[in-house]
Parts: structure tokens; sequence; C-alpha cells
């Protein structure tokens, strides 16, 4: 008897995660592999919160759920935030919590559109935009951004796109470019997208992570976007699953039934831990301020290694450096760069199937030493 796998289930595997297999594989044979591939933070949370969590199990071992939403405490604390970060006044029964920021996508995704709607991104993109948005059945229309609009969607982009879109995917700070949108042109885009109808879901997973200037909210210009946060860069707290959406007033309800239905509620230590973390956010200022010194060695040192087409990052921990002159085929370069130099960086396929086949990610969360070493072996590589 045949058994039915689904085909919407059939989505692109993450060819990066090749490129991180083979560096395991070196690294458990004692070789010393620089990693630039993986795009954590080499921090945890700071140990105050970490402290509190510990007490928190002592004392209520139990954790049992919470409201789908999340904790009403932890979400007027997130309102606090948004306030002081941005300016803007929300109620707090806007914001939902979630499974991480990628379990924010989905719901986003599922509570906007319907099968069939149209939704914009611009590539190089996070690939799982893409992957979830053909799972539920939504068209992608894939606009190329690029370097003269620093890998960021426009206005003129999306004036001269030919399609009736339902929806526009927005990151900024980029992965995997780390590249920004400047605020007076987001105002623009939000404009435009109220007249159009066009809902657009911001990806502020790297907002905390500028270097520059603070990275600005959709929410200060429309009403009818859907932001969505995560506790698992800026804020340190990867595994620990949590992120929050800001939603538009008419998304709220279906969004607490979906989450209802899909995860019941977000993890009940991380919000406890997560209300914690906005007390110490010293401790992941510091953190920013070691990937900032990461950013500047690689700006300074990667041309001198014959990778001068880099993006203008400004934010995240991510550089994307066009390898053209060096490759037509970035998989096999990233794998020979890893077995010759010993470094490991993403090959830029999975961000941009088009053009990917020629520039490269390189994540710069690591300890700066490592990033130094990486320097010299690029440099000597290049020879
Ligand atoms: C742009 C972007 N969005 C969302 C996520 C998902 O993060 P999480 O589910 O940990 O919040 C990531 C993770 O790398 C990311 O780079």
């Amino acid at each position: 008897m045949a058994f039915k796998a689904s085909n919407r289930s059939d989505i692109p595997m993450f060819r990066a995660l090749d490129i991180l297999r083979q560096a395991n594989e070196k690294a458990a044979q004692g070789e010393e592999i620089m990693r630039l591939e993986a795009g954590l933070p080499c921090f945890g949370p700071p140990p105050q919160v970490l402290e509190y969590a510990r007490d928190l199990l002592k004392n209520d071992p139990r954790q049992t759920y919470t409201e789908a939403l999340g904790m009403s405490l932890l979400r007027d604390r997130i309102a606090v935030y948004i306030r002081d970060q941005y300016g803007v006044d929300l109620d707090y029964s806007r914001i939902a919590l979630t499974v991480g920021s990628s379990s924010g996508l989905a719901l986003a995704f599922l509570s906007a559109f319907d099968a069939g709607d149209k939704v914009a991104i611009f590539s190089p993109t996070y690939p799982p935009y893409r992957n979830i948005l053909n799972t539920l059945s939504l068209q992608v229309v894939e606009i190329q951004s690029t370097p003269e609009t620093d890998y960021q969607p426009t206005l003129e982009l999306l004036e001269a796109c030919e399609e009736d879109l339902d929806g526009l995917v927005i990151c900024s700070p980029s992965n995997p470019t780390g590249t920004m949108i400047a605020d007076d042109e987001l105002e623009k885009i939000c404009k435009w997208c109220d007249e159009k109808g066009v809902r657009i879901v911001s990806d502020q997973a790297y907002h905390g992570i500028t270097y520059e200037q603070p990275a600005q909210t959709v929410v200060k210009f429309t009403d009818n976007a859907i932001a969505l946060n995560t506790f698992s860069k800026y804020f340190a707290m990867t595994g620990f699953r949590l992120g929050w959406m800001v939603l538009p007033e008419e998304l709220k309800d279906r969004v607490k039934k979906l989450s209802e239905s899909f995860f019941v509620s977000p993890p009940t230590l991380s919000q406890h831990m997560a209300y914690k973390v906005f007390d110490h956010t010293d401790v992941l200022d510091g953190y920013v301020a070691h990937y900032k010194k990461n950013l500047d060695i690689l700006k300074t040192e990667l041309p001198k290694a014959g990778f001068d087409k880099i993006s203008n990052a400004k934010g995240a921990f991510y550089i994307y450096a066009d390898v053209a002159h060096l490759t037509d085929d970035t998989e096999e370069f990233c794998s020979r760069m890893l077995s010759e130099a010993k470094v490991s960086t993403t090959p830029g396929v999975d961000f941009d199937v088009a053009r990917g086949h020629s520039t490269i990610r390189i994540c710069y969360a690591d300890e700066t030493k490592d990033i130094e070493e990486a320097c010299r072996r690029l440099q000597q590589w290049q020879k």
C-alpha cells in the first residue's frame, strides 16, 4: 500500500545546512574551523535572568500553560518597551507572544491571507518566508533588490511590480545582508501599502542590533501591518523559543484562535525570563557593542582578502558579499573555503535562488578572536 505524503510539505532543503554538516564533521575530526555560517549570538541570556529562572523552577517546577497570547504582565511590559524604543503607544491587547518569531510568521500569514493570495518578498531574503508562503498555497512574488537599494525594497521597486499584491514581507535589519530600510522610505512604503490594501508583515527580528541608527517599526506609520519580533537575537534567548507580534485590531482574535489550536501557549518559563530580561538591556547592549567590533574588523579585513563587494551592513550580524569575480558556484566555493581555509560561510543560494550562486553570507556573531583569525585565513587563502 503506498501512502501519500503531502505536496505542500515538499519544500527545498536549506543548502546552507550542507555546509553546516561539513563544518561539524571537520570539527568532530579535530579541525579548528572558524564558524561564520550559523546565525546565532555567541552569548546566552544575561546571568541575572538565568539566576531568576533557576529560582523560579525551584519554587514552581510545574510551569503550567499560560493564556494563548501569553501572560498579560509580559504583554504589558512589551507595550512599555515599544513606547520607550519607538515612541509608539499601543494597547497591550494588540501584542501576542509566540513560539519564537518563526511561529509568528506562520500565524501572520494564516491570519492575514488566503490560499492563492499574492505576497511579495524581496530577494536576497530569509528563506522560510518563501517556504512557509508556498506551504500555505500562497503565491510568492519574488522581487529582486540590488546593492543600489541596499538590498532592500523601495517604493520605486514596488510601484514597478505589475502584480496585484495582497501582502508584502519586509525585514530590516535584514538577514542575510544586514542592511536597513531608511525611515523615510519605510514611511513611503507603509503609505503606499495602506492605499493599495497591501498587508505588510514586517520581520523585526534584528531590532536592537543596530550600529548607526535604531531601526524603525512599521507600527509607527500604519495600524494595518503585522510586526514580528523575537527574543532570539538582541535578547540572546535563542533556544528559549519566544517571540512576539504586534497585531492590527482586526487580526487579534484570529491570531488568538489560531494560537490556541496550534500551540496552546508559548513556553511559560521563557515568558517569565523575558519579563526579567527587559531589566538587563545594559548587558544586551554590551553584546551589540561586541557585534559592532566584529563588523568593523570585517569591513577593514575582508577587502584585503578580495571580498570587496560587501553589503552596507548597519545591523543584525550578517554581511553579504558578492563574489562573482571569484566564482559562479558558491556552494562549491564555500565547500572549498571550508576545506582549504578552514572557514565556514553560507552560500547565497538559499537566500536568492536566481543570483545566490555568486554571493555568500558571513555571520559575525562569534568571538572576536575567531573573526580576526577567519580574516587572516581568508587573506592567506586568496593570496
Ligand atoms: C530574519 C529572521 N526572522 C526570523 C527568524 C526566526 O527566529 P526565531 O524563530 O528564533 O524567533 C530568524 C532566525 O534566524 C531570522 O533570521
